[in-house]
């Protein structure tokens, strides 16, 4: 059962227990955030029908409701998303028109990434915001982080300060509105968080 309200990460890494994981839980000490590794759950590929027809496409999502906050975190793989986060967001199309993807509306959504290289890829962060907007879903900005060699201690803390600016937006966001069918009557500009 997930913690009513805690920011929901969907961790898009094929390693469960990889890089990016690592950077969500040096983000967010002390269970502040719920984590659904991606790796470690079922989930079909759009248009793809299993013999029994079932998944965890629809449990992830009911986690994603009970969230204010959404955290997509995901490596970078080839300059795109990693298959595992690709795939849940095709499934967003069983999404369309029904009281899934409307419970949607109005939560954040941060995108946290992780590569090799010393930047984001270029328009990296396009596919997290359309997908935000276009289920009315309020794209709040990107975090970038270099893995290598492993973090310092300098690194820690920036880590640190970002999970704590998710944190207090999402903070703000409850006490702003408990109720979330109150929340997006106002529009806040996205922020870019990464740089
Ligand atoms: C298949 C694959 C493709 C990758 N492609 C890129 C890339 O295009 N750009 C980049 O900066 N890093 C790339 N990397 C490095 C990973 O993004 C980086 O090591 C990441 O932190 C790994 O996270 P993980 O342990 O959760 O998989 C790639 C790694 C793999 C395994």
């Amino acid at each position: 059962m997930a913690d009513a309200r805690k920011p929901c990460v969907i961790l898009g890494s094929g390693r469960p227990h990889g890089r990016t994981r690592d950077t969500i839980r040096i983000a967010f000490p002390n269970d502040t955030v719920e984590v659904v590794a991606l790796a470690d759950k079922v989930v079909q590929q759009y248009g793809f029908v299993s013999a029994d027809g079932r998944d965890d496409f629809l449990s992830i999502v009911q986690k994603m409701h009970l969230a204010n906050t959404l955290i997509f975190a995901t490596p970078v793989y080839w300059y795109a998303m990693a298959a595992p986060l690709k795939a849940f967001f095709d499934r967003f199309f069983d999404l369309l028109d029904n009281e899934g993807g409307r419970r949607l509306k109005g939560k954040s959504v941060w995108l946290i990434a992780t590569g090799a290289e010393p930047a984001m890829p270029e328009g990296f962060e396009i596919p997290f915001r359309r997908t935000a907007e276009y289920f009315q879903m309020r794209y709040r900005g990107e975090f970038y982080f270099r893995t290598g060699s492993g973090p310092s201690e300098a690194e820690k803390a920036a880590l640190a300060k970002c999970g704590a600016s998710v944190l207090m937006a999402d903070l703000s966001q409850e006490l702003k509105s408990p109720d979330q069918a109150s929340f997006h009557s106002t529009s806040l500009p996205p922020e870019r968080a990464a740089g």
